[in-house]
C-alpha cells in the first residue's frame, strides 16, 4: 500500500533515486519523476495506464530552468513566465536535446510550467530535478484535488505527499506560440483575456497547428458514472437517481442528493469544487450525474470544456 504523507524530504529524495512520487500543485495533483530519467519517466505512463502519444508537462521551481530545456530565445517566453509564474501556465516550446523523447512524446516541442504551490516548489528545488508529471489519475478519469483522489486511482505510487485540497482545481491553461502571438491549447484559469494582457493572440487556431493536447481529446475527465449536462442532453433523468451538481441556484426536483459548485454563482469557486464533486458522486450510491452548465465566460471556457469532455462518453449512454 503506497504511504500517504508530508515529508517532502523523503519525496525529494525518492524523485531524485528515480521514484515516483504524487505530489500537490495548486491546480491538481501531479504524478511526478526526474524528467531528465527516461526510466522514471515510464513508471509514470505505466502507472497511469498512459498512451505515449500523450506528452508530459515538465515541472520546475526556478526561471534559470527554461533556458536548460529549451534551444529558443524567444523573448516572450520569458515574459509570459514571468507574468503568470508560478502559475497555472503550461508554455509549449521548441525542446533541446536533453529533454527525453518519452517526456514529449517524441514531439519537437516541451511544455513547462512553474506550479504556485509552496510544497511542490519545494519538492522540485530539494530534489534537485526538473519534474515531469501530469495529472495524478489513470488516463481518461477525473482529476484528483485531494491525496485521497490519487489513492483512489494509483494505490501503487511510491509515495503520495499530501498538501490538502487544491485550490485551483482544474488543470493549468496550456499555451504554446506561432510568429503572430499565442495559441491556446487547453484552457484553464489564465484566460485568454489574460494572455492576452502580455502578447497578441494567433489568428491560427490549434487543430491547424496538428498538436497534441487534451484540447483535442473528445473524451477525457471521466466519472466511473454517467454524466449529462442539463440543456446537453435528451435523456429523461429520474431525479431520485441522481447526484445533481448545481450552479447558481437550487435545483427544483427531488434529486437524491444536490452539491453546489458554487451557490451565488461564481466561476473561480465552481473551477475548485468540479473534480471534487464528480469525485463524491463517483464514490455515492448515485446511478448516474447530473451538472448544470456554466456560463462561458473566463475559467467558465475551461470549467465547460472539462464537464463536455467528461460526459461525451455517456452520451450515447441507451438505457439509464
Ligand atoms: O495543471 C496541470 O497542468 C497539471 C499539474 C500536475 O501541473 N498537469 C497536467 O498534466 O494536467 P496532464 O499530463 O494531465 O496534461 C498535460 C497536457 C498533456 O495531455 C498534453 O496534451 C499537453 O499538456 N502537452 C504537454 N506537452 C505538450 C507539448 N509539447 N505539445 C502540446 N501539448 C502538450
Ligand atoms: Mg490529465
Amino acid at each position: 500500500m503506497t504511504a500517504v504523507g508530508r515529508d517532502v524530504e523523503y519525496a525529494a529524495k525518492l524523485i531524485a533515486d528515480g521514484g515516483v512520487v504524487a505530489f500537490p500543485t495548486e491546480t491538481v495533483y501531479g504524478l511526478g519523476a526526474n524528467a531528465l530519467n527516461p526510466n522514471a519517466v515510464a513508471k509514470i505512463f505505466a502507472l497511469k495506464e498512459r498512451p505515449s502519444f500523450d506528452p508530459l508537462i515538465v515541472h520546475v521551481a526556478d526561471f534559470d530552468s527554461i533556458n536548460m530545456l529549451t534551444t529558443s530565445t524567444d523573448e516572450r517566453i520569458l515574459k509570459l513566465a514571468k507574468r503568470f509564474w508560478p502559475g497555472p501556465l503550461t508554455i509549449v516550446v521548441p525542446k533541446s536535446d536533453i529533454v527525453p523523447g518519452i517526456v514529449t512524446s517524441d514531439l519537437e516541442t516541451v511544455g513547462i510550467r512553474m506550479p504556485n504551490h509552496p510544497i511542490a516548489l519545494e519538492l522540485i528545488s530539494k530534489s534537485g530535478c526538473v519534474v515531469a508529471a501530469p495529472s495524478a489519475n489513470k488516463f481518461g478519469r477525473v482529476s484528483p484535488t485531494r491525496a485521497e483522489h490519487v489513492l483512489k486511482q494509483l494505490p501503487d505510487v511510491d509515495y503520495i505527499l499530501d498538501g490538502g485540497k487544491t485550490t485551483v482545481g482544474i488543470e493549468s491553461t496550456v499555451v504554446t506560440l506561432d510568429e503572430e502571438g499565442f495559441i491556446v491549447l487547453r484552457h484553464g484559469a489564465i484566460t485568454h483575456a489574460d494572455l492576452s494582457e502580455v502578447l497578441p493572440p494567433s489568428s491560427a487556431k490549434k487543430q491547424e497547428k496538428n498538436l497534441i493536447s487534451p484540447g483535442l481529446l473528445k473524451s477525457h475527465y471521466s466519472p466511473n458514472k454517467p454524466l449529462f449536462i442539463l440543456g446537453e442532453t435528451n435523456k429523461t433523468i429520474d431525479p431520485t437517481r441522481a447526484g445533481y451538481i448545481a450552479f447558481g441556484h437550487v435545483p427544483q426536483g427531488n434529486y437524491k442528493y444536490v452539491e453546489f459548485l458554487s451557490e451565488k454563482g461564481d466561476l473561480i469557486e465552481a473551477a475548485a469544487h468540479l473534480f471534487e464533486k464528480l469525485h463524491a458522486f463517483e464514490d455515492s450510491d448515485v446511478d448516474y450525474i447530473v451538472a448544470d452548465p456554466v456560463p462561458e465566460t473566463g475559467i467558465g471556457i475551461a470549467i465547460m470544456d472539462r464537464l463536455r469532455k467528461a460526459a461525451y462518453r455517456y452520451s450515447n449512454t441507451a438505457e439509464l
